[in-house]
């Protein structure tokens, strides 16, 4: 078989009977060296789809996305990836990336030195594109008036408005949000909420880890709730928001 046929086989197992769901991962297993911290983390996305990855600190909420965008640490030593039929598991995150994985890291790696558009601009510099820069400023007017100015100068919204818009100015598949809202005033988490829910209406497929799990909730069509590294509960982000034992027992709220 010639790597393009396979890239096109769709994932193994039981599903096998139905088509694959638009992001699907199973059985994964990561560690940072010999500390063994993603234990067989599993589930799928349909397109267009939400999804809370929530737990406690330590959960294992990071180390999952970080798996999952391939960035190299945690290093996957089982299990599969899979996004629009491509084998994201066999990829470096380059290539996780430009196979439409947007990775929002925590701290938001704005490059310093360079300007909102400089930084705009460096994640335009391999194919496929995504977003213009008029339409970034269109939908982050804020970004647009302050295009020239050093993107480490902004403040924490801002910032966190320019990571996200870098995702959006490739062409992002998989949007991946590690706690979008941490160290934010609320006035400013409404504002990122709003442009999350634009996100939301346009189609993106994502995944959000929050602290703010009622925030993430609300966004969230279904949730997933790690544990030790491990898929504690999945079902519809409604259901946990109105389950009181499951939040306080694996969410402290
Ligand atoms: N670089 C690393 N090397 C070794 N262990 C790590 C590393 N990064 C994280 N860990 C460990 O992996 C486990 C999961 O961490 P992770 O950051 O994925 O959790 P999290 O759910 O994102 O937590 P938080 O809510 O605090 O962000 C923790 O026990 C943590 O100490
Ligand atoms: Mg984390």
């Amino acid at each position: 078989m010639t790597d393009a046929a396979a890239d096109l086989v769709p994932p193994r197992d039981k599903r096998a009977s139905s088509p694959p769901a638009y992001f699907s991962c199973w059985d994964l297993h990561a560690y940072y060296g010999e500390s063994y911290i993603v234990q067989g983390i599993g589930f799928d996305i349909r397109e267009g789809q939400i999804l809370a990855l929530l737990g406690r600190n330590g959960a294992g909420k990071t180390s999952t996305l970080r798996t999952i965008a391939r960035v190299g640490s945690p290093e996957l030593r089982h299990g599969e990836i899979w996004l629009d039929h491509k084998p994201l598991h066999q990829m470096k995150s380059h290539e996780a990336a430009r196979n439409g994985v947007g990775l929002v890291p925590e701290d938001r790696r704005i490059i310093p030195g360079l300007t909102v558009e400089e930084n705009l601009q460096l994640a335009q510099i391999a194919e496929p594109k995504g977003w213009s820069f008029e339409r970034i400023y269109d939908a982050f007017p804020r970004l647009g008036e302050r295009r020239r100015q050093d993107g480490v100068t902004l403040s924490g919204g801002e910032q966190q408005m320019l990571a996200i818009a870098r995702a959006l100015a490739r062409d992002v598949k998989l949007l991946l949000l590690d706690e979008p809202y941490e160290g934010l005033a609320p006035v400013i988490v409404q504002e990122i909420e709003k442009i999350l829910k634009g996100v939301r209406e346009l189609g993106i497929t994502a995944i959000i880890v929050e602290q703010n799990a009622v925030a993430a909730l609300q966004l969230a069509d279904r949730a997933i709730i790690l544990d030790m590294g491990e898929v504690v509960y999945e079902g519809a982000a409604k259901d946990v928001l109105e389950n009181e034992d499951l939040r306080h027992e694996y969410l402290a709220i």
